[in-house]
């Protein structure tokens, strides 16, 4: 197999611009990348390699055959253009929402549950999952595998970033007028203003008080660790950091396990940074992480009056890791099973 062609749909979006430096350095051997956006950003100037090219509209781009094509355009463009685009031969590499609890389309984080690219699905996509879904898989596969849970708490601190290009700029704008003391802030984006504030809501709220993303995160879990009933429970929080998403995870497990058993589990998982030392700053932050391709994890301790019950924190760069990073490591296995068998 020579180079392959690839597009980006969504390419001038935070993801999408991911998307493109990751690729820079991948295993993929890439002989023509398209890069996609709506009208907005037609013609626009975007460097791949050192070389430009133009942005195009999908219009313009969707009667060409691709090898690999990553969608990153929201639910709509998905829905709308992912299939158009498998029809044609593309193995499509999906980061909406659109087909991710879809039975026949395979839910995937490399570290997780690689055998699901063993053989091409039959619709030609697969699902890369919520930026928050993906870090904590990642955190959980070794002790899930290990150990026996009862049941899991999840509190998850989201930046702004996960809501897009438009949701940096919002904080930043918001940020600059309340310390200027101008104009009303602004909450276009988030459901209130999210300068110096803290918003217990990601996504909309259905009628029994759950939000979208907190259900995006319960189920996308259970889909890709195969544990259907798997006991998790979280409240998703939006706060005022540009890039980077934490969770604080509590476990509680059938038995005691030693903390030590825990962190060895966890130190031998590859792409997981641990905290180990005490004391100030011993842990992961998101504004201040190194590497951006690890989940990192430390504050991981005992619950004093419940030995069974394990606590841990877990920063990740959600552009990275919990989106880009993840469907480039999708895009890399699935060249490397030379795209999963036939088309
Ligand atoms: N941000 C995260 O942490 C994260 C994590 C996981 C998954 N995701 C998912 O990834 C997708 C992109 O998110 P994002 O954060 O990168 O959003 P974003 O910054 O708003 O970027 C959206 C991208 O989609 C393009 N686009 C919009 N409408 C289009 C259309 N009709 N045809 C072609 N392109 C179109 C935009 O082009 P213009 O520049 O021309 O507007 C832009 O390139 C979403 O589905 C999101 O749910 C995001």
């Amino acid at each position: 197999m020579n180079g392959l062609k690839v597009a980006i749909v969504g390419a001038t979006g935070a993801v999408g611009t991911e998307l493109i430096k990751l690729l820079e350095d991948s295993q993929i051997p890439i002989s023509c990348l398209r890069l996609i956006a709506s009208s907005r950003s037609a013609r626009r100037e975007v460097k791949f390699r050192g070389t430009s090219s133009l942005v195009d509209v999908i219009e313009d781009a969707s009667d060409a055959a691709f090898d690999i094509a990553f969608f990153s355009a929201g639910g709509a463009t998905s829905l709308k253009w992912a299939p158009q685009f498998a029809a044609k031969g593309a193995l499509v590499i999906d980061n909406s929402n659109a087909f991710r609890m879809d039975s026949d389309v395979p839910l995937v984080v490399p570290q997780v549950n690689p055998k699901m690219l063993a053989s091409r699905p039959n619709r030609g996509i697969v699902a890369n999952p919520n930026c928050s879904t993906i870090q904590f898989v990642r955190a959980l596969r070794p002790l899930a595998q290990s150990f026996s849970i009862r049941q899991i708490v999840l509190t998850t601190y989201q930046a702004a970033s996960g809501g897009g290009l438009r949701g940096i700029n919002e904080l930043l704008t918001d940020a600059k007028s309340v310390l200027d003391g101008t104009g009303e802030p602004t909450s276009e984006r988030f459901p209130v203003s999210l300068a110096f504030n803290v918003v217990p809501q990601v996504g909309e709220l259905s009628d029994d008080g759950v939000s979208l993303e907190e259900r995006k995160l319960v189920q996308e879990s259970r889909k890709i660790l195969g544990l259907p009933n798997l006991k998790l429970t979280a409240t998703c929080v939006r706060v005022p950091v540009i890039n980077g998403h934490s969770e604080a995870i509590y476990i509680e497990l059938t038995e005691f396990i030693p903390l030590n058993n825990v962190r060895e589990l966890l130190a031998r998982e590859l792409g997981i940074q641990l905290y180990e030392e005490a004391g100030c700053c011993a842990y992961p932050t998101p504004r201040l992480l190194d590497n951006h391709g690890h989940v990192h994890i430390g504050r991981i301790r005992t619950n004093p009056d419940d030995s069974r019950g394990l606590w841990m924190w877990v920063v990740a760069n959600n552009l990275q890791v919990g989106a880009a990073l993840n469907a480039v490591q999708i895009g890399e296995l699935a060249y490397r099973n030379r795209l999963m068998g036939a088309q």
